[in-house]
């Protein structure tokens, strides 16, 4: 598969839709990437802190779609001592954004494979991070399954991934706008507490915490702070529908915005994620 071409058709239906899904979102994840470096950046330091990386580690970042945490993790490791970190995505256009992005630094590298089946030898990683990705992955057990079996002994995996829709303030509004989407309902996946972490200990890893991760930001209601998300997380439903239909949805997500913006101009935005840290 080419980043440019559309992808090539896979024997495995859910499988291909998700390509499919990714390959088309590819371009708004990059355009949007810098302008969301700070928010992303909120999220990645309780993802890092966990992973207590060290400078000569090898860390595996899954689904890094547009770079992170990779591109930040990449920048803290010394060549010298082999550090060094894979940013890999099962869709290369996602990956796009993360080699303009991470031109230059010289640990970074990047590699093109589907998390549940990895192109790396058994215990051949330190670390392992995946910021939301875990969530589209259909057989998300032999993902957990193929980390256990590439992480080194003794290795940690962090990931993100999201908690319920009630504490996500942009995807409810942004939901309500759209009409329910099918996209939307795959990003909740895990947001039980419990689900993630009965997963990894499945899998064999020897310990597993879990933990809710809240943050809550003010936004100014007159801007459209939710164009990111809604291009980004919708792509496909957006390209379903027409240039009427796509505005009346905007229409009506300034319409919700309004009646929760508060007397100073400000909408405050909440966002849960939850942060599940496993040990082998
Ligand atoms: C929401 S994006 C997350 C990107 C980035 N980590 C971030 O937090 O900004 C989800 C990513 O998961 C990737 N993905 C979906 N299924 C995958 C799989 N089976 N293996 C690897 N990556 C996958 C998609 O291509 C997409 O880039």
């Amino acid at each position: 598969m080419s980043a440019g071409g559309p992808p090539a058709a896979d024997p495995h239906p859910v499988r291909e839709r998700e390509i499919r899904r990714w390959h088309d979102s590819g371009q708004a994840w990059d355009r949007w990437a810098d302008s969301m470096a700070d928010p992303a950046a909120r999220l990645n330091q309780p993802l890092l802190a966990a992973l207590a990386l060290q400078p000569h580690h090898t860390l595996l970042d899954l689904a890094s779609g547009a770079g992170e945490p990779a591109i930040t993790a990449a920048k803290g490791m010394n060549p010298a001592q082999g550090g060094r970190v894979l940013a890999s995505d099962l869709v290369p256009a996602m990956l796009a954004g993360a080699r303009r992005r991470g031109a230059g630094v010289a640990t970074l590298s990047f590699l093109a494979a589907d998390m549940t089946a990895l192109p790396l030898a058994p215990a051949s990683v330190d670390r392992i991070s995946c910021r939301f990705g875990l969530m589209f992955v259909p057989d998300a057990a032999a993902a957990v399954a193929e980390m256990h079996r590439v992480l080194r002994p003794g290795g940690i995996a962090a990931l993100l991934c999201w908690g319920p829709k009630a504490g996500n303030t942009l995807f409810r509004l942004l939901d309500e706008a759209l009409g329910g989407v099918p996209e939307l309902a795959v990003l909740f996946r895990f947001a039980e507490e419990g689900t993630l972490g009965r997963l990894f200990l499945e899998a064999g890893f020897d310990t597993v915490s879990e933990t809710a991760l809240e943050q809550s930001a003010l936004a100014d209601a007159a801007k459209p702070f939710w164009r990111p998300t809604l291009d980004m997380a919708f792509t496909p439903a957006l390209a379903r529908m027409s240039a009427e239909a796509r505005a009346a949805v905007e229409d009506r997500i300034t319409a919700a915005v309004a009646l929760e913006t508060k007397m100073d101009g400000k909408i405050p935005v909440h966002l849960h994620a939850r942060l599940l840290v496993a040990h082998k």
